[in-house]
C-alpha cells in the first residue's frame, strides 16, 4: 500500500510524526512524506524533523507564504503532478492549514482517497480561514479521524456517513506523551530562558507563556496594541515569555512596539521540546493556538485563550482552556485568579492516551 502524507506547516508536523511511525510499525506500507514548503524558516519547519524523528521530506514544493488564494493555488498545481506520478492508495491530510485543503481539492478530483487526521472540529466562525479550511476538507474526504465526540457529532450533521467517521483520538497528543519526558529531563525552563537570552533566575518564581498568530488577535493593529498593552501590565505581577510566531513578528515591526526594560520576554519561536517545558513549568499558557488550547489541557496547565470561540470545545468544557475573548478586562481578571489559586482543573478527554495513532494505523490497515 502507497500512502503520501501532505504537511506544510508548523502545527502539521507534530501529527504526521506519530501516524507514520504508527503506519511504519504496522508493514506492508510504503510512505511519502510530502512537504508543502508552507512554513520554511528553520525554526517553523526544519527543527521539529529532528525533535519529532521525521524522516526528511521525500519532496517540498517550496511554495512559501502568499494570499489565501495564491499559497492554495500553487500548492494545488505543484502536488498535482506529484500525485499523478507517485499514484498513491490513499492521501492522509493535517488539520486545518491551507495545505490541508489544497491538498485535499486536488486529490477528490484525481479519485485519490482522502483520510482527514482531525476531522469534524468547528468554531461556527467563518471569519477564521482555518473554519473555510476545515468544512471544504471533511466534505472531500473518505476517511474521517475525529479527536473528540464533538467532531463526530459536526460531521453527522453535515451529512457524512457513520461508516466514514472513526474517533481515534488526539494524534497531537500521542506526540506529547511520547516526549515529555525526553523534555522534561533534557532541558529545564532555566536552560531555554538562557538559550533566548533572558536574565538569569527571571522565571524561577513563576512565568506566564504566551503566543498568539490568529489574524484577529494580531493582524487589527488595535487589537494587537492592546493586548500587548494587556500583558505588559501584566508582567509586573508575572513574567511573560513570548516566542514570536513570524507573523506576529511582522506586524509588531509594523507598529514598532517596543517592551525594552519590562517583564514581557519577546523571542524567536521555539522547538517542540524546548516549548513543551515552557509549557509544562508555566503558572499559565496565554494564546489563541489551536493545538496549545490542547496542550495544556493533556499537561493540565491553565489556558486563556484570546478568541471568541474555539473549535476544540473539549479543552473548555473538559480541561482547563478558558476562553477569555478578545476583552481585555476578562484576561486580567483570570490571570489575577489564577495566581492566586483559583485555576480551573481540568481532566484529560476520552482518548487523549498516546494511541491514536495506532488506532488510525489499525483502521488503514
Ligand atoms: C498558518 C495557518 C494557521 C496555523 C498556523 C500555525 C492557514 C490559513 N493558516 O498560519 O491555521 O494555525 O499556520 O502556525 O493555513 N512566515 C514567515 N516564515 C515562515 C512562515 C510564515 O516569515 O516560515 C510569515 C510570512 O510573512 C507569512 C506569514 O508568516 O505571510 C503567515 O504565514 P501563513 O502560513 O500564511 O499563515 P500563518 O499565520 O502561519
Ligand atoms: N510550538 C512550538 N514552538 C513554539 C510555539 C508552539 O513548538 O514556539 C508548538 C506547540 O507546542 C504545538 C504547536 O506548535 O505543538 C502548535 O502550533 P501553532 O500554534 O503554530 O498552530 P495551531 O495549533 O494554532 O494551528
Amino acid at each position: 500500500m502507497k500512502i503520501m502524507h501532505v504537511a506544510g506547516a508548523r502545527p502539521n508536523f507534530m501529527k504526521v510524526a506519530p501516524v507514520m511511525m504508527a503506519l511504519g510499525r504496522k508493514g506492508g506500507v510504503r510512505q511519502f512524506l510530502l512537504h508543502t514548503g508552507q512554513h520554511y524558516d528553520a525554526n517553523m519547519s526544519e527543527i521539529f524533523f529532528s525533535q519529532l524523528g521525521l524522516p526528511s521530506p521525500d519532496l517540498n514544493l517550496e511554495v512559501g507564504s502568499g494570499s489565501h488564494a495564491t499559497q492554495t493555488a500553487q500548492i494545488m498545481t505543484k502536488i498535482e503532478p506529484v500525485l499523478t506520478d507517485y499514484k498513491p492508495d490513499m492521501v492522509l491530510v493535517y488539520g486545518d492549514v491551507n495545505s490541508t485543503v489544497a491538498a485535499a481539492l486536488v486529490c477528490a478530483k484525481l479519485l485519490i482517497p482522502v483520510a482527514h487526521v482531525e476531522a469534524g472540529l468547528r468554531s461556527f466562525d467563518r471569519a477564521m480561514p482555518e473554519e473555510t479550511n476545515r468544512i471544504v476538507t471533511d466534505q472531500l474526504s473518505d476517511l474521517l479521524f475525529t479527536p473528540s465526540i464533538d467532531g463526530d457529532d459536526n460531521l453527522r450533521r453535515e451529512g457524512k456517513r457513520r461508516e466514514q467517521i472513526h474517533l481515534v483520538g488526539n494524534v497531537m497528543i500521542d506526540t506529547l506523551v511520547r516526549l515529555k519526558e525526553r523534555a522534561d529531563s533534557k532541558l529545564s525552563p532555566q536552560q531555554v530562558a538562557e538559550q533566548c537570552n533572558i536574565p538569569a533566575g527571571m522565571l524561577s518564581n513563576g512565568y506566564g507563556l504566551v503566543t498568539l498568530h490568529r489574524p484577529s488577535n494580531v493582524d487589527d493593529p488595535i487589537m494587537l496594541a492592546q493586548i500587548i498593552g494587556t500583558l505588559l501590565e501584566l508582567s509586573r505581577e508575572l513574567p511573560m515569555l513570548f516566542p514570536i510566531h513570524p507573523r506576529t513578528r511582522h506586524r509588531l515591526k509594523d507598529l514598532g512596539i517596543q517592551t525594552d526594560g519590562a517583564r514581557l520576554f519577546l523571542v524567536d519561536p521555539v522547538g517542540y521540546l524546548e516549548f513543551l517545558s515552557l509549557q509544562q513549568a508555566a503558572t499559565l499558557v496565554i494564546t489563541d493556538s489551536g493545538g496549545i488550547q490542547e496542550e495544556t489541557t493533556y499537561l493540565g496547565v491553565p489556558c486563556l485563550t484570546i478568541r471568541e470561540n474555539t473549535e476544540r470545545p473539549v479543552t473548555v468544557t473538559v480541561g482547563t482552556n478558558v476562553l477569555t475573548g478578545q476583552n481585555m478586562n476578562k484576561l486580567k481578571s483570570s490571570v489575577f485568579s489564577i495566581i492566586n489559586g483559583d485555576a480551573r482543573k481540568g481532566s484529560v478527554p476520552h482518548l487523549w492516551d498516546g494511541r491514536a495513532s495506532e488506532r488510525i494505523a489499525d483502521i488503514i490497515r
